[in-house]
């Protein structure tokens, strides 16, 4: 299992001391949740604070879009050394020229479902993406609790994904916790999204730590 913790939920005061322990522990990315107040109802960060982020931590991004018309800003993505850029499916309605773009890039493109958004949405592009990115709260915020449908679709994504051929990962977002850890390895998650519950734990590293296992 690789993990993603979400700096949405880092310490914005000092971003310094969150960077050492996540460079020092076995998480696999730092996901990146960028909000623009009208695809979600919530306003985070940009690039201007990533291009510090970006300088200060040495794990592989993985940069969640969570912003209409998202191919504007493959360029500003790019120039972050972004590993995974994620686009929503219901942000592009041209999904197949941004996925080719962000890949022409030389990013590793991923695709983004929102909760109420079916896996089938998915048949035409699944063989080009490197990872699909299942929404289990409706995006905007952390803290928010774990939508249990969200077992299914991943049974029904890797399902897609063998009957097409796709080598994309299957990358869980929301409500993620140790409690749920092991289910979602059960049901064929690859990467596991945390904010809250890594940021917010006495021992971020154990816990980055326990989730991998
Ligand atoms: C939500 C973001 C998540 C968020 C998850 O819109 O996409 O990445 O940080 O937070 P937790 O893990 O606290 O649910
Ligand atoms: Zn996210």
């Amino acid at each position: 299992m690789q993990v993603s913790p979400s700096l949405l939920s880092a310490n914005f005061a000092n971003l310094e001391g969150d960077m050492e322990w996540l460079n020092r522990s076995e998480c696999d990315y730092l996901h990146l949740d960028v909000m623009d107040g009208v695809f979600v109802p919530n306003i985070s960060f940009g690039f201007p604070v990533l291009k510090h982020v970006a300088r200060i931590c040495h794990k592989p991004l993985d940069v969640h879009l969570m912003i209409v018309q998202p191919e504007k800003f493959i360029n500003e993505v790019k120039a972050l050394g972004a590993y995974y850029m994620n686009v929503h499916v219901e942000a592009c309605p041209h999904l197949h020229r941004v996925v080719s773009q962000i890949r022409e890039a030389g990013m590793h493109p991923a695709v983004t479902l929102n909760p109420s958004t079916p896996v089938c949405m998915l048949e035409d592009i699944i063989g080009d993406v490197d990872m699909v990115l299942l929404m289990s709260v409706n995006p905007g915020f952390g803290g928010q609790k774990f939508i249990e449908h969200t077992y299914d679709k991943i049974r029904q994504l890797r399902q897609l994904i063998d009957s097409k051929g796709s080598k994309a990962k299957i990358e869980i977002d929301g409500g993620v916790s140790l409690k749920n850890a092991k289910q979602l390895a059960e049901a064929g998650a690859d990467v596991l999204v945390a904010g809250s519950a890594v940021f917010g734990a006495d021992d971020p590293e154990t816990v980055i730590r326990e989730m991998k296992k």
